[in-house]
């Protein structure tokens, strides 16, 4: 059995720099594009480091046909400073962290409040926002008790284009369908694990990520959400690769390293389930349709056959350890 992807696109990747990009980027080269994040260190603040660091992806990509979204790291921005990113080539939209949420993200917003001008000005000129959205709460609780902020700034703003980020719950679903100017992306991970497989028994460091995986009804509710083609759910991987020795450490950095499987894994789970009609939209063309994008024509072929993936990529003393290491999985990219 074979499906074609039809210029799939991966709505939340980080590819790092140097040589751990050197390693990683090719691995998302079966993708059409991506959106990149800014949790560099120091973080992607300004239109120029925003294209510099584009033109390092574009080189370790090789000669892919890859499309980058770049994003810049939200701060508080002037008119002049909203129309400049704007104008930049290759600009897709601000990110915000919660000061000190997630990797790299201590320069993040630490009063909403003193981003609303901004807000409000990203609304008039159509520029995305792209949320991670946790409290610094209870672990389990943070993305649920963020909700009443999603909320809020819905409500606020009506035509701002908001995504949720790696929604790991049910409720947060249920807050999708509430507010037409919400999207949301999704991972690999959190359509297949709980916290039981991350905690459950032996820890498991390479399953560890934020917003950690939640209990099974929520895990159950988002993937029924992605086969029944959830209009304004999209496809992103958050694949956040580490250094092996920070992932198997007693300070386990957080992130799963998905992007070279993604999409034979999602091909797996569609057919398993009887959905391969919404893989399509899942994987492209809800976000074409929600951020007006035209990436170039470019087809992936899937089939049945399986993919050993490796235990590990290394490449010039970078090691990073893949979901599904050393196990295999049904479906694989046919080159
Ligand atoms: O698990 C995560 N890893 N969540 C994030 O929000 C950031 C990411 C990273 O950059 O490693
Ligand atoms: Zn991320």
């Amino acid at each position: 059995m074979e499906i074609t992807l039809h210029s799939p696109l991966d709505m939340h990747l980080h590819l790092r720099d140097g040589d751990m990009m050197n390693l990683v980027a090719p691995l998302s080269s079966d993708f059409a594009g991506a959106v990149i994040m800014p949790n560099l260190v120091p973080p992607v603040t300004a239109p120029g480091a925003m294209v510099a660091y584009g033109e390092r992806i574009d080189a370790a990509m090789g000669h892919a046909d890859f499309t980058r979204y770049m994003t810049l790291f939200f701060t508080k921005q002037t008119e002049q400073q909203l129309l400049i990113a704007k104008d930049t080539p290759g600009f897709f939209g601000f990110k915000l962290y919660p000061a000190g949420i997630t990797t790299n993200s201590e320069g993040g917003v630490s009063n909403l409040a003193d981003a609303e001008s901004t807000l409000k000005m990203m609304e008039e000129m159509d520029i995305p926002l792209l949320v991670h959205g946790e409290s610094h709460g209870f672990v389990m609780d943070r993305e649920a008790e963020f909700l009443s902020v999603y909320r809020t700034l819905a409500q606020k703003y009506p035509k701002l284009r908001l995504c949720m980020e790696h929604i790991t719950t049910a409720a947060a679903l249920e807050l999708l369908d509430e507010y037409e100017n919400l999207c949301a992306t999704v991972t690999l991970q959190h359509l297949i694990i709980t916290l039981d497989d991350v905690a459950g028994g032996a820890l498991k460091p390479h399953l560890f990520c934020k917003p950690i995986a939640k209990r099974p009804n929520d895990r159950d509710a988002l993937l029924q959400a992605a086969l029944n083609g959830h209009p304004r759910l999209m496809f992103g991987s958050d694949s956040a690769p580490h250094p092996r020795c920070n992932k198997e450490s007693c300070g386990c950095a957080a992130g799963v390293f998905t992007a070279p499987l993604a999409l034979p894994k999602l091909a797996e789970i569609f057919t398993r389930n009887n959905a391969i009609d919404k893989l399509q939209g899942f994987i492209s063309g809800n976000a074409c349709r929600i951020h007006k994008l035209t990436p170039t024509a470019k087809t992936v072929t899937l089939h049945d056959t399986p993919m050993a993936v490796p235990t590990a990529y290394r490449s010039n003393g970078q090691e990073v350890v893949p979901m599904y290491a050393g196990e295999e999985i049904s479906w694989s990219v046919k080159h």
